[in-house]
């Protein structure tokens, strides 16, 4: 027996990405985003949600930061996403994060998450919150390096469980993409 669950976006894994921009005075906000996947081989999608700091910040200024979320940083990743810049104007400070200006793009990079992709606005669709960013640089901390590829398990991303509101680790390898299948040609 299968239960009907109706209309409900239950699609697993989710990913939790912290989104960076400067706001107009120059201090840094950053905001959790788990409706988000890749657009392209050079892009990004995200749903905001047009009444975040965050997506004034990049109307604005058209740049912004997209970095998994880790392990180690699970609770000031979760506060980023509970509080808005709009109510805390210091909130990226209050978090215990600390930032840097990201190597290509004027938009803050997080010190404490060794992922960062840095991309331009493409488009922004205010109906339906779909934002597309073109990624324009890419920086990875050594430590998460294995043989000079980014090695997920030594970033340990966590995943967004939107059922269940929770936050799962990132579990081990199950088997080699476009590879497995091959048993079965
Ligand atoms: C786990 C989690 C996932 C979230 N995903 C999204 C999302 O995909 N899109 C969105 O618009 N808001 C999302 N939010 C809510 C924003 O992160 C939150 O409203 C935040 O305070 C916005 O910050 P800002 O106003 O400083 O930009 C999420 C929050 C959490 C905790």
């Amino acid at each position: 027996m299968k239960k009907n669950f109706g209309k409900k976006p239950l699609i697993f894994p989710q990913p939790v990405l912290i989104i960076g921009t400067y706001n107009e005075d120059g201090t840094p906000d950053l905001m959790n985003a788990a409706w988000g996947a890749v657009g392209d081989d050079h892009q990004v999608f995200l749903c905001l949600s047009g009444n975040h700091k965050t997506v004034e910040n990049i109307l604005r200024n058209k740049v912004f930061t997209v970095s998994p979320a880790t392990e180690d940083q699970l609770v000031p990743c979760d506060y980023v996403g509970i509080v808005s810049g709009n109510d805390v104007p210091d909130k990226v400070e209050r978090s215990g994060l600390h930032t840097h200006k990201a190597e290509k793009i004027d938009a803050p990079a997080v010190d404490e998450l060794p992922l960062c992709i840095e991309c331009e606005l493409d488009s922004y669709e205010v109906v339906h919150c779909h934002l597309f960013g073109n990624i324009v640089n890419v920086t990875a901390d050594e430590g998460i390096l294995t043989e000079g590829k980014v090695d997920p398990k030594k970033l340990r991303p966590i995943i967004y469980d939107i059922e269940n509101h929770l936050y799962w680790g990132f579990g081990e390898a199950a088997g080699k993409a476009f590879s497995a299948g091959k048993a079965l040609k």
